[in-house]
């Protein structure tokens, strides 16, 4: 399908602005350039992620938290990095910081609490799910986790940095009962899943990471990648959308793409129970706030 001369403007425009962001955090600017060091050690990363404090303790509550399933209590950012690794840690700091930002740099197009919440739900969906599948490979359940919180950073970066664009966005899909891509495609020349996909390359984020954040309502159209982490994020965020945990700003009843299912070699029952299992977390899942 050819892009029209107009969307490809409006496409370009976005891209420009984005590239332009004035005002990355600090601390996420800092990390991307630490672990994109090749020479950068464990120490070096622990060093600019305890500078910020408010991004260590999200990162730690995220890390001991029941929903996240790790059995240690870990009390330092240092020590995390001992136990859950240099490349966990680095995912979850990116993670912690996009959505750790200030109220007043944060724009207020979706809300913001419940777009949280779907995102966490997401994360300990996409994890429990992976571990009663057998087609994850070489993905590990920290990756799957830190891809389901990060699948719909596209929508941050449009809720944060064109916040009044994304106002109308939403309150055009909710009025015109879209489909919330379709009105971002329409109004922005990108939706979330391309705007998604672009950041997370240009900021380095794992090859999974970026496949589930571009073709998480696409799972069957990953080319040249796996399709792995597209399906499992998919079908996470069908089910959370569908059992309504947080909200993503989309209004229209979820649509399950049984190619998904298939990619997944998912058996019966398991999606039940999975659910069943976030459901008995809602709560501790609704009550993690972001600030
Ligand atoms: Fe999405
Ligand atoms: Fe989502």
């Amino acid at each position: 399908m050819s892009i029209a001369p107009a969307d490809r403007r409006k496409r370009r425009m976005l891209i420009q602005k984005v590239d332009e962001l004035p005002a990355l955090p600090v601390t996420l600017m800092e990390i991307i350039k630490v672990t994109g060091n090749p020479d950068a050690t464990a120490n070096d990363l622990a060093q600019v992620i305890s500078k910020d404090q408010s991004i260590s303790s999200m990162l730690l509550r995220l890390v001991n938290s029941a929903f996240y399933g790790h059995f240690r209590s870990i009390s330092s950012v240092s020590r995390a990095i001992v136990i859950l690794g240099f490349q966990t840690v680095k995912s979850l700091a990116l993670g912690a910081s996009i959505f750790h930002s200030s109220p007043e740099s944060r724009g207020n197009a979706l809300d913001w609490d419940k777009f949280w919440v779907h995102s966490l739900a997401v994360a300990a969906f996409s994890k429990k799910l992976a571990s009663k599948v057998d087609v994850m490979g070489e993905i590990d359940s920290e990756t799957v986790f830190v891809s389901g919180l990060l699948h719909d950073v596209g929508k941050v970066v449009f809720n944060n940095y064109f916040s009044e664009e994304y106002k109308e966005v939403v309150m055009i899909a909710r009025k015109d009962k879209k489909w919330i891509r379709t009105v971002e495609e329409d109004l922005m020349g990108i939706d979330h899943c391309g705007a998604g996909q672009y950041l997370a390359s240009k900021w380095h984020f794992p090859p999974p990471v970026i496949e589930a954040v571009e073709f998480h309502h696409d799972p069957g159209k990953p080319e040249n990648q796996p399709g792995t982490m597209a399906a499992l994020t998919h079908v996470a965020d069908f089910c959370c959308n569908q059992i309504k945990i947080g909200a993503s700003g989309n209004e229209k009843d979820p649509e399950l793409d049984e190619v998904a299912i298939d990619i997944l070699e998912l058996g019966d029952g398991k999606l039940d129970d999975v659910t069943t299992e976030i459901e008995n977390e809602r709560e501790t899942i609704e009550s993690f706030g972001i600030e």
